[in-house]
């Protein structure tokens, strides 16, 4: 596969987007064999080609941090909210993620796959390749394992990469209130090794919060982690500032997610263990945050900065990562180029995946062709969707 005629965001070296203009790629084998200025591609590789008519072409887009596999939906929940109440109350009134997880044990996994599906395709309608999909919504072991299979079945059913993710740690079931330590140990920490032993997870993440679990309490969770050999990440300083960050960085987390609280310290910590901060621009809206996460010291440490739909019933009802990527930059003041990066390159890294997420030799060739002239216009449409081609793997 050769397109010429193309402006290609790379993604990587120095320029802005590592663009290439009047550029060609060339693809072999499901992998991108050579990029760079049409006037230089090299003799052997100048057959025929595809006029890509100058649109521009990006890597596929990667969602890092999403919740797509759940039974029911949460609307009541959405109109308790516009009457006041606030998503902590509505989670301490016996709603939030435990209302999700009554469903989610009374769906079959047909039923759980079909509406993953639905989601998954609204993302794979604008070009993404590439999705990581965590459990959290059974919390007993038979359901966490459930969701981590028909997560695996979303990588059978579509053209797309999966990676899954346990997150027994996610909100304390009914069964257990008040008895978060004994939840653990109890169901937690059995969930996690029947699904790492069946060879369903690829990374375990917790939810650190005031209405979910401590520091200390998930510490147990991401030593078993480290014991069976898989990386962890974690739900941080989202609704406050509970220390979660500085645990993550500890135990050198692929990423710390949400971090509205964060503090320059926590993203001095980041930088130091290498973790990528996730922004969910879609959760911070729904729930109607007002503070932002500390944009400017991420960079002034140089934290690498992912977007993400953070797609689930409560607290980000979105599938669309080119909505995220325009909510990160009017809400969280991103630049379009950030927003981009941080649904390829930086995507790619908080998934700890190291084969995609820019356009190079040897990459893979994920690739989204868009019918726009400038990388800008990605993020900056509202409710648009201008791909033209997706390619996977060298196909499509
Ligand atoms: O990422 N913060 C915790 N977990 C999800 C919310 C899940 C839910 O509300 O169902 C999140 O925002
Ligand atoms: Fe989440």
């Amino acid at each position: 596969m050769l397109l010429r005629n193309a402006t290609v965001a790379t993604m990587t070296g120095t320029a802005a987007y590592g663009l290439i203009a009047d550029a060609a790629v060339s693809v072999d084998a499901g992998t991108v064999r050579w990029v760079g200025p049409e006037s230089e591609l090299p003799a052997g590789l100048a057959e025929a080609g595809e006029d890509m008519e100058g649109r521009l072409i990006t890597p596929a887009l990667i969602d890092c941090h999403t919740h797509v596999v759940f039974g029911g939906d949460r609307a009541d929940e959405f109109e308790m909210r516009l009457e006041g109440a606030s998503y902590e109350e509505v989670a301490r009134a016996g709603g939030g993620i435990v209302s999700t997880v009554s469903a989610t044990r009374h769906a079959t996994e047909g039923e759980l796959l079909r509406g993953a599906l639905r989601r998954v395709d609204a993302l794979i309608s604008e070009g993404m390749a590439a999705i990581e999909i965590k459990s959290g919504y059974g919390l007993d072991v038979e359901t966490e394992m459930k969701m981590l299979r028909v997560a695996r079945e979303v990588a059978v059913a579509r053209d797309i990469r999966v990676r899954t993710t346990f997150l027994g740690a996610h909100a304390v079931p009914r069964e257990y209130v008040g008895r978060n330590a004994a939840y653990i140990a109890e169901v937690c920490l059995p969930a996690l090794e029947a699904a790492a032993e069946a060879g369903l997870v690829d990374a375990v993440d917790a939810f650190c919060e005031g209405i979910a679990f401590s520091a200390d309490e998930i510490e147990p969770v991401f030593a078993r982690a480290r014991e069976l050999g898989l990386p962890v990440k974690l739900h941080a300083e989202q609704l406050s500032h509970t220390g979660g960050t500085r645990l993550a960085a500890r135990f050198g987390a692929l990423s710390a997610d949400h971090v509205e609280y964060a503090d320059e310290a926590d993203a001095a910590a980041l930088a130091r263990a290498g973790s990528v901060a996730v922004l969910l621009p879609g959760a911070f809206y729904t729930v109607r945050e007002t503070r932002a996460p500390p944009v400017a010291a991420f960079r002034t440490h140089g934290v690498a900065m992912a977007l993400a739909t953070d797609c689930n019933p409560g607290s980000s009802p979105m599938t669309s990562l080119l909505l995220a990527m325009n909510m990160g930059c009017t809400l969280f003041r991103l630049t379009p180029e950030e927003a981009l990066a941080g649904v390829t390159r930086n995507a790619a890294k908080a998934l700890g995946m190291d084969d995609c997420g820019v356009i190079a030799p040897g990459k893979r060739a994920d690739l989204a062709v868009w019918d726009v002239r400038r990388p800008a216009e990605l993020a900056y449409r509202i409710g648009f969707n201008p791909l033209h081609r997706r390619i996977f793997g060298g196909a499509g």
